[in-house]
């Protein structure tokens, strides 16, 4: 089973793509982990600042294009995954299905505020975020095989819905 989590900053990926690794006994990929190892760099905004955000986008499909030969994992995929539609051709071959993860913007804004560990390139200008959201959500839902709110959810009932999806063949 392959499963990729997308979605905006803040909206869980990594919490839910471990817990989900972790319950379906799958490895897990962190796509900016192995963007960052493919880099010559110390951080993502490192690359966005020196190599700059077409840098970024490029290493990033190169990480897809690996992963769309794994047949099983679960994967959790930087925000901007959907910029690229090829990108998520290449997560959703061998089987692969997109998941996607959603919240409200006051709530995304409210997490990547708090998460001092992740400096967010793109989430610097909050009133420049809530744009990016705007353009983005409509591809996040034509991208992704089902849209899992999860405002309100602990990221294990998030991963008890996902689980639930797949036993009963939604997914
Ligand atoms: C990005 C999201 C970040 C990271 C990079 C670009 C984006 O990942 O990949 O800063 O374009 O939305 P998270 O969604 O894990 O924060």
């Amino acid at each position: 089973m392959k499963i990729s989590l997308i979605g905006f900053m803040g909206s869980g990926k990594s919490t839910v793509g471990q817990s989900l690794a972790q319950f379906l006994n799958l490895r897990y990929y962190e796509m900016d982990q192995m963007i960052l190892s493919a880099s010559d760099r110390e951080s993502i905004s490192e690359i966005f600042t020196l190599d700059g955000e077409l840098r970024y986008r490029e290493l990033e499909i190169v990480v897809a294009k690996q992963l769309g030969s794994i047949t099983d994992g679960a994967i959790s995929c930087g925000g901007g995954i959907i910029m690229n539609k090829i990108n998520l051709d290449y997560l959703k071959s061998q089987s692969g299905k997109a998941i996607y993860l959603q919240a409200p913007f006051d709530l995304l804004a409210a997490r990547v505020s708090q998460d001092a560990n992740n400096i967010r390139p793109l989430f610097q200008d909050v009133e420049k975020a809530r744009k990016l959201l705007q353009l983005r959500a409509p591809l996040y839902e034509s991208y992704s095989d089902v849209t899992i709110t999860v405002a309100d959810k602990k990221p294990e009932d998030i991963v008890r819905e996902i689980i639930r999806l797949t036993s009963s063949n939604l997914l």
